[in-house]
């Protein structure tokens, strides 16, 4: 039995990470759940599991007999500080989720990383105290878990390209021309995958994919000129990886997390799961074409923000987080989002930071620079 906690337990991530847990009671002893704010659900998943650690960043009031309850910004943390969890499923979203990732790594957990945005605010902190402590990062997110699958069993030295799919999100073929009147409720109708709000507007921005660029680099320590988008509207092949002999391996299947969540929390085995096959029966294409990095500038922002991968990479997230929040409450349009995360960039490029602690701080200046732009 693995102990297990789950960050962001009430969000679509966490949801799914307690249903594959649901099907292998057996397997993992779930003694951990962190919540937003959402205390009533966190609550009722608490009671389900009977867990002994729960942790709700604001709101309440929290009906539960779990014996330690952490509360405030720094509940999530305390809590995997805490629980003594083999493993931390981390489905938080945005940049709270990156401390309690660095503590993760530093209890020596594995770390099974849906949260992006800890390894693009803070990629090289939790890189190298990985190291030292000997934890393992499995990465959560399909592209990523569908790179570290196909790398599995192959020598180290014998990657030559990353190839990143991206389903092209909902306005894929729609003209850019018309992006400015595109409302909230068109942008939130992802083709082909159910998330949250804010990865959802990512997607149809393409920042998802910008942010995944720099997730990618880290997690596979592979240099940026060696990581290729290509747009896959079927989202049916999870990304690719070419090796220096141009042969290529792929990770097919439904797009659903569970598939990589399970992975995640049982690699290197393999967990059943009481799924549906990829319906092979019934005639598809699989389609791939170059991204419109004119008509999606948010891909090129990523290699802007890695010419300076300290402090650029949490900027342009924050002021993402702030952008995405304006649209969906319509202070601002569509294709004001990137222009957003632009200019917070621009202004910010003289900063530093050089600890956790550092970016925590800029993490929130950049907030304020991006509201100020807004008003
Ligand atoms: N959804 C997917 O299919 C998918 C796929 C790949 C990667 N990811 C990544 O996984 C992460 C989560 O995405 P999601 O789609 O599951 O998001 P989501 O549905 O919005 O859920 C977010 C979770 O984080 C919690 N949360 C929000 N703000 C918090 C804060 N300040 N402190 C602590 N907890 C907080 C939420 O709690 P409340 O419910 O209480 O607000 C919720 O449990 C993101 O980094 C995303 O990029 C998601």
């Amino acid at each position: 039995m693995k102990k297990v906690i789950v960050l962001g337990s009430t969000g679509s991530i966490g949801r799914s990470a307690l249903d594959v847990i649901r099907m292998h009671p057996d397997r993992f002893d779930l003694v951990g759940l962190s919540a937003g704010s959402n205390a009533d659900l966190l609550a009722c998943q608490a009671a389900e599991f009977g867990v002994d650690f729960i942790a709700l960043t604001a709101g309440g009031p929290l009906d539960t007999r779990a014996r330690h309850i952490f509360l405030g910004d720094e509940a999530a943390t305390q809590l995997v500080k805490e629980s003594g969890a083999d493993i931390v499923v981390n489905g938080i979203a945005g940049a709270a989720g990156f401390l309690p990732s660095l503590e993760a790594v530093e209890q020596g957990a594995t770390l099974a990383l849906a949260n992006k945005e800890s390894l693009v605010i803070g990629g090289a902190f939790i890189t190298a105290q990985a190291l030292k402590s000997r934890a393992r990062v499995i990465p959560v997110d399909s592209e990523h878990s569908a790179i570290f699958q196909c790398l599995t069993g192959e020598p180290a030295d014998s990657l030559s390209r990353i190839i990143l799919t991206a389903s092209g999100g909902p306005f894929r073929d729609r003209p850019a021309q018309t992006f400015r009147h595109i409302t909230p409720q068109e942008a939130l109708s992802h083709p082909t995958w159910s998330m949250g709000r804010r990865i959802t507007i990512d997607s149809a921005t393409m920042m998802n994919k910008a942010l995944e660029i720099i997730e990618a680099h880290w997690l596979f320590e592979t240099g940026l000129d060696r990581i290729r988008v290509l747009v896959h509207p079927q989202s049916i092949v999870h990304s690719m990886v070419e090796f220096h002999d141009r042969s290529i391996k792929a990770q097919l299947g439904i797009p659903d997390m569970r598939i990589a969540i399970a992975y995640a929390l049982s690699w290197p085995e393999r967990l059943p799961l009481m799924l549906p096959s990829l319906d092979l029966d019934t005639l598809f294409t699989l389609e791939f074409h170059p991204p419109d990095e004119d008509k999606f500038p948010a891909l090129s922002l990523a290699h802007q923000a890695m010419e300076q991968p300290a402090t650029l990479p949490c900027i342009m997230n924050a002021a993402d987080e702030v952008a995405t929040g304006a649209f969906l409450n319509g202070r601002i349009r569509f294709d004001q989002i990137i222009d957003l995360v632009r200019e917070t960039m621009d202004r910010l490029s003289a900063s530093t930071a050089t600890s956790p602690e550092e970016l925590i701080g800029l993490d929130r200046v950049s907030r304020k620079i991006a509201e100020s732009i807004l008003s």
